[in-house]
């Protein structure tokens, strides 16, 4: 199984262009089951996540064609299958995303359930609520979703718009709606919708696509459905950049008390975690194409609170709590999304960080001078805080199982070394 051998302490300079977002790529591939004409997505980044989709969807009957390494052609006009089997959703939480398109065009799906996973339980209970709302007959049965809207008349079951209010915002939930309600007959408003950017890019391309939405980005979206829907056209959806991917490679520059640049990084989209970053004590600059993070005074401890966008997003909670490892003073870091997301706090500690956890607050005392250690990466975001970690750890960092990390970060090894940083991927 691949790791990541990191050889520390480095100081990381230099620029990164920042990757098309995984959150945003995911569904747009998704929502390409919403028509049979051509979707060309731009940007998408070559992540594990991507393919695990590209296959999920090609056992639909979809083609997947990659023209070029960061773009996709996404061509549904022979769905043969409205499946997605257990194999595939339980590496993908994220495969959830094909319900709502399969049920708004066929009027019906089976989807499997998508499991817990290590940072918590992560109900769908929401989607499914919703799509009932919507006028679908959910069954769940031997593990599975099944889907099905009833006929009038010949052709396919259609949806029927009405409003919908999330008792709290959901991103996934969100969209599964968004995509059902582009092609249901009347006017549906999602209240209490999340305000992810990877929301608002995904109405951006169901509007290209014909859709008619608004108020994407705010807590009540509107969708006024329509019989059909087009592709992209001749020229391409672009994905939005990777605000994680960004935020983590910028976390990475303030831990080593660096200089990095990620051009393409959108500042208002990273608002809340670029205002920590400021607070303690970080030099944070909007360039003309992205942003800059760089060393300017000791680093401080400061508190956060994890919270639905435009809050700090809960996929940057384990990168922070690794750079609080070198901030003088108490962070206390409380995680409100989900209820088991320190995983990452155990390992930190086996490099020597000084991290308390009780129930869904961190209370990490620093600055502590880390060592290098083997460590075991449980989540996506965990890993990133392990190699942060390693980053400034003092001798080699083993942090085995980067799998997780290659489900959401294109070429880390790669892009880290560009960096200044001492990061092989071996065998171990
Ligand atoms: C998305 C992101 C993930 C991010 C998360 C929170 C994608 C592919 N994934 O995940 O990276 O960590 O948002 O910003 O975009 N909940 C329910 N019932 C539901 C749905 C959600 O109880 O039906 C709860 C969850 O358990 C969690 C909270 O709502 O406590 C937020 O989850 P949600 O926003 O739905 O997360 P995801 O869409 O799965």
């Amino acid at each position: 199984m691949d790791a990541f051998l990191i050889k520390g302490p480095s100081r990381l300079s230099g620029t990164l262009r920042a990757s098309g977002a995984k959150n945003a790529a995911l569904p747009a591939m998704a929502a390409a089951l919403l028509t049979d004409a051509p979707v060309t997505l731009e940007e998408v980044p070559d992540l594990a996540d991507v393919d695990t989709m590209t296959r999920l969807l090609e056992g639909m009957g979809v083609l997947v064609a990659t023209p070029a390494p960061s773009r996709r052609i996404v061509d549904a006009s022979r769905v043969t299958s409205t499946e997605a089997p257990y194999d595939l959703v339980r590496t993908m939480r994220a495969s959830i995303l094909v319900l709502g398109p399969l049920v708004a065009r066929f009027g019906e799906a089976r989807v499997s359930l998508p499991g817990g996973c290590a940072i918590g339980v992560r109900p769908v209970d929401l989607h499914l609520r919703a799509l009932e709302a919507l006028g679908a007959r959910i069954a769940v049965e031997k593990g599975y979703i099944h889907a099905h809207v009833s006929r009038v008349g010949r052709g396919t079951g259609r949806l029927t718009g009405t409003t919908i209010r999330f008792p709290s915002p959901t991103v996934t939930g969100t969209e599964n709606v968004l995509f059902a309600a582009t092609l249901a007959r009347g006017t549906t408003v999602i209240e209490n919708a999340a305000r992810e950017p990877e929301v608002e890019d995904v109405a951006l391309l169901l509007t290209r696509m014909g859709a008619r939405v608004t108020g994407a980005g705010t807590p009540t979206i509107t969708v006024e459905g329509v019989e059909r829907l087009s592709g992209t056209g001749p020229s391409p959806h672009t994905i939005v950049p990777d605000r994680i991917e960004a935020g983590t490679y910028l976390a990475a520059g303030a831990i080593t008390g660096g200089d990095v640049t990620v051009s393409r990084a959108r500042a208002r989209d990273l608002g809340a975690f670029l205002d920590a970053l400021r607070r303690a004590g970080a030099g944070v600059e909007t360039t003309e194409d992205g942003v800059r993070v760089f060393a300017s005074r000791p680093l401080e401890g400061v508190d956060i609170e994890t919270a639905p966008h435009p809050g700090f997003p809960t996929d940057l909670q384990a990168q922070f709590l690794a750079l609080m490892t070198q901030a003088k003073g108490t962070s206390r870091l409380v995680e409100t999304i989900f209820e088991n997301r320190f995983l990452h706090a155990v390992e930190l500690a086996r490099l020597g960080a000084d991290v308390r956890v009780e129930g869904r607050t961190a209370l990490v005392r620093g600055p502590s001078k880390l060592e290098g250690a083997p460590v075991t990466a449980s989540d996506l975001r965990a890993s990133a805080a392990l190699v942060l970690a390693g980053l400034v750890a003092r001798g080699e960092t083993l942090v085995r199982r980067i799998y997780h990390l290659d489900r959401g970060y294109a070429a880390m090894d790669q892009r880290l070394r560009s960096l200044g940083a001492s990061v092989e991927r071996i065998d171990g």
